[in-house]
Formats: C-alpha cells, sequence, structure tokens
C-alpha cells in the first residue's frame, strides 16, 4: 500500500481482544499479572482502541511459533469470529516471525505490548526532540522484524500501532531504513547540543530548577498548567521551540523558578523507548529538586511510585531533594487519605485546588531556601561585607573585637553562585 491510499482499515475502530501469558519465569519473578493486564486495558483505551475480551494463558514458557500455545490459539480465533473483533493485543513482546504465524492464521492485526505504547508516544510527542526520539523507537523496534516480513508489510497500513513512519517508509528496504536512523541520530544529536548549551547557560544564570516527575496520568502537566497559567512560555527561543514543557514560575516571595514536565513513566517501558529518551529524561539530574507527581487515588499508587523510584535511580537522580505530591487527593476516600503521610516533604494535592497550588509554591520556596548561615569577616574587609549583602538577607550582626559576625539567610542558588567568594569567612 502506498502512503496516501488510506483503506478503511486506516479509519476502522480497533476493536481488540487483550491476551497475556503467564510463564514459571514470571511467577518467579512475582510478576502483577492481574495489574499488568490492567494496565494493558488503560493503555490500549489511550490509544483509542475498543477493548472487547481479555484472556490470560499460563505456560510453563512461550510457545516459538505462535508464542500463546497452539490450543489457545484456536479458542482465539472462535472469540475473535464471535466478538467481530479485529485486532490482537498482546501484553508481552513478540519475536516478528511469531506476529506474522499468528496474522496469517487468524487474520486480524497483531501487536504487542511495546508497539502498543510506541503508538502512544507518537500520537503524543509535540516537540521536534520527542517526535524524533519516537520516530527512531519505531525504526528500531521494527528493523529486526523487518526479513522476509514481504506481504504482511501491509498490516502496518492504518491505524493502532501504525502510527510514525509513514507506510511507503517501511516499504523500501532496511538499507533505506538503516539512511533513515542515522539521519535520525544526526539530527538528535544536534538537538542535544543545543540543549547541552542552553543547559549550561541556564546554570550559569543561577535559577532554581524544578522538574515533575511521575508515573504516567499523575497529573503532572495539569499540574505544571495549573501553577504557571498566569506565566508565558519561557521566553528564550532556543529553549520554547526544544522543550515547551518548561514554563517560569514565580513563587509567594516573587523569585522565578523553571518548572519542567517531564515524559510520563510507565512499567515494563519498551527498552528502545527508554534508550530513545534517556538523554531527555537525564535533565531530570539536571534539577535543583524533583516534585514526585503521584495518582493517590490509583489501586497501583505504591507500584507505581516504585516504578517511578527505580527509573530516577537508574539515571542517577535516586539521590535528589525529591518532594512527593499526593495528586487527586479530591478523588481519594477518607481512608485512602488517612494513609498518606504529610509532612515538609509530602503534600496531599489536587491540581484543581488553588489553595493545594499555593501550598505547592511554598513548600518549592522553603526547598529553594538555604537556610541560615554564618560568616565572621574582618572589620576592615568592607568589600566582602557590601557582598554579603548583595546576595543574602542579614538576619543578625554582631561586632568582636576585630571581626564582624554575620548571621544571613541565602538560597540555594545564591549560595552556589557567589557563596565560594567568603567560603574562606564561613563558619560551618
Ligand atoms: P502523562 O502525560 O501521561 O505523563 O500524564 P500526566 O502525568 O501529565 O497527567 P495529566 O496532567 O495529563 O492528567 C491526567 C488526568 O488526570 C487528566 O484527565 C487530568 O484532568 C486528571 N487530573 C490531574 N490532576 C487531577 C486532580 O488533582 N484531580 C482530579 N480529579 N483529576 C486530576
Amino acid at each position: 500500500m502506498k502512503q496516501g491510499t488510506h483503506d478503511t482499515q486506516t479509519e476502522q475502530q480497533a476493536r481488540a481482544v487483550l491476551v497475556s501469558l503467564y510463564t514459571q519465569m514470571d511467577k518467579r519473578n512475582n510478576v502483577n499479572a492481574e495489574g499488568s493486564i490492567q494496565e494493558l486495558v488503560s493503555l490500549a483505551e489511550t490509544a483509542g482502541v475498543e477493548v472487547l475480551e481479555q484472556m490470560t494463558q499460563n505456560r510453563e514458557m512461550p510457545d516459538v511459533r505462535w508464542f500463546i500455545g497452539k490450543g489457545k490459539v484456536e479458542e482465539l480465533r472462535i472469540l475473535l469470529e464471535a466478538l467481530g473483533a479485529n485486532t490482537v493485543i498482546f501484553d508481552q513482546e513478540l519475536s516478528g516471525a511469531q506476529v506474522r504465524n499468528l496474522e496469517e492464521h487468524l487474520d486480524v492485526k497483531i501487536i504487542d505490548r511495546t508497539q502498543l505504547i510506541l503508538d502512544i508516544f507518537a500520537q503524543r510527542a509535540k516537540t521536534r526532540e520527542g517526535i524524533l526520539q519516537v520516530e527512531l523507537a519505531q525504526y528500531s523496534y521494527l528493523l529486526p522484524r523487518l526479513s522476509g516480513q514481504g506481504k504482511n508489510l501491509s498490516r502496518l497500513g492504518g491505524g493502532i500501532g501504525t502510527r510514525g513512519p509513514g507506510e511507503s517508509k517501511l516499504e523500501t528496504d532496511r538499507r533505506h531504513i538503516r539512511t533513515r536512523v542515522t539521519d535520525l541520530k544526526r539530527q538528535l544529536e544536534e538537538v542535544m547540543r543545543h540543549r547541552v548549551l542552553y543547559r549550561e547557560r541556564r546554570k550559569k544564570s543561577g535559577v532554581f530548577q524544578v522538574a515533575l516527575v511521575g508515573y504516567t496520568n499523575a497529573g503532572k502537566s495539569t499540574l505544571l498548567k495549573q501553577l504557571t497559567s498566569a506565566d508565558v512560555y519561557v521566553q528564550d527561543q532556543l529553549f520554547a521551540t526544544l522543550d515547551p514543557t518548561s514554563r517560569t514560575l514565580e513563587l509567594p516571595g516573587g523569585k522565578e523558578i523553571v518548572l519542567t514536565d517531564t515524559v510520563g513513566f510507565i512499567q515494563n517501558l519498551p527498552h528502545d523507548l527508554i534508550a530513545a529518551f534517556r538523554a531527555t529524561l537525564e535533565e531530570v539530574n539536571e534539577a535543583d529538586l524533583i516534585l514526585h507527581v503521584v495518582d493517590a487515588s490509583s489501586e497501583r499508587r505504591d507500584e507505581q511510585m516504585i516504578v517511578v523510584d527505580e527509573i530516577l535511580q537508574e539515571l542517577g537522580a535516586g539521590n535528589k531533594d525529591m518532594v512527593v505530591l499526593y495528586n487527586k487527593s479530591d478523588m481519594c476516600t477518607p481512608d485512602q487519605l488517612e494513609m498518606l503521610p504529610s509532612d515538609s516533604t509530602h503534600l496531599r494535592i489536587s491540581a484543581y485546588n488553588d489553595a493545594d497550588l499555593e501550598r505547592v509554591s511554598l513548600l518549592i520556596q522553603d526547598q529553594l531556601a538555604g537556610g541560615k548561615r554564618i560568616y565572621r569577616i574582618p572589620a576592615e574587609r568592607g568589600d566582602l561585607i557590601s557582598q554579603l549583602y548583595t546576595f543574602s538577607s542579614i538576619v543578625d550582626q554582631e561586632y568582636e573585637e576585630n571581626e564582624a559576625i554575620f548571621t544571613v539567610e541565602i538560597n540555594k542558588v545564591d549560595y552556589e553562585k557567589f557563596g565560594y567568594k567568603l567560603q574562606d569567612y564561613e563558619v560551618k
């Protein structure tokens, strides 16, 4: 099929049966099969699929040819016919051969979890960087599956599992795809170079950086929008084009910070996608503070928090200053709320509640405040004393013989920027 020749399949709503395989290995690894398939249902719905039925098979290990057992394939075929389904979505990653076998036998579109997630990311990618990264991940996924695919390439014709690389590109041979991959990588490198330059500039400017992280659907984008509704995109053109998910936020005390949204985390994030988004996620490492947004009303809240913590560890951001925002508290039962900690680093909030937004701003401000510091400065060093007046607020001063003792308040950013000038005089 040529690009642009949309057949009915393109417009056709995907009506799917979801299939999950639970192996001995999963059992040993304590995989939560029920939770995983529930998540697959919401992923499918997010991608606009109508979910008709779910099917799970317990099996020692995957079948090489069919992934599930042959008997189960027959059962599936009858079910598909009875329901009028046109798609099967598997909860695990399938090999190219398994997809082809199943497709030929069942005559419906076969999609695996990875492809579904890639599809959702393709739908959502908005920034140039994001679009490039998803396209690269899609090609990395497709490339090993292309050999001998022949007429089955038409299955990639439209609808679910096909957003991103257009079909005409897929019809070309692997060599062309490789060329495209090289090109995408080059473009991404270019984008990354700008990003690094921007990052350095941002660092020099000494603006406090806050990153929003969290499981997908926790409410990060909503929070960013609600917190910064009165603000405009960061004016810097480079930043605005590369990363429109960063905005300035004015704190109650008048100081401006930059708040950045990041891609939503998800369990079993396809490997290609982690690799592709790694560079973006590494931005988290540059943040002075991480706000971990949690959907407090989710039944899988604890599991989701663990996934986020693990990914943060993997990125090397595990030891950063972090605040947990238990969002969607308006959807929680009183019992659920009761169980959530509430202290200086844990807040229960709703992104739609103004008073809660104010509390979040204040909390960021508190985190930014570096606390009190004491300096002993020789009385004749008026130059140093005037520096101290410039970058801190003086809380108290005393004189002892030839020394002035200052107790000051200085925020983290200013301390990083100017503190070194007076470090020899600081009382630790
Ligand atoms: P990803 O982009 O997938 O990472 O999601 P996200 O974390 O950015 O979530 P998003 O802001 O898109 O919110 C997901 C859904 O939750 C939306 O429908 C929001 O309207 C809803 N939502 C966010 N915050 C709240 C809240 O405090 N209460 C309620 N009831 N709904 C909320």
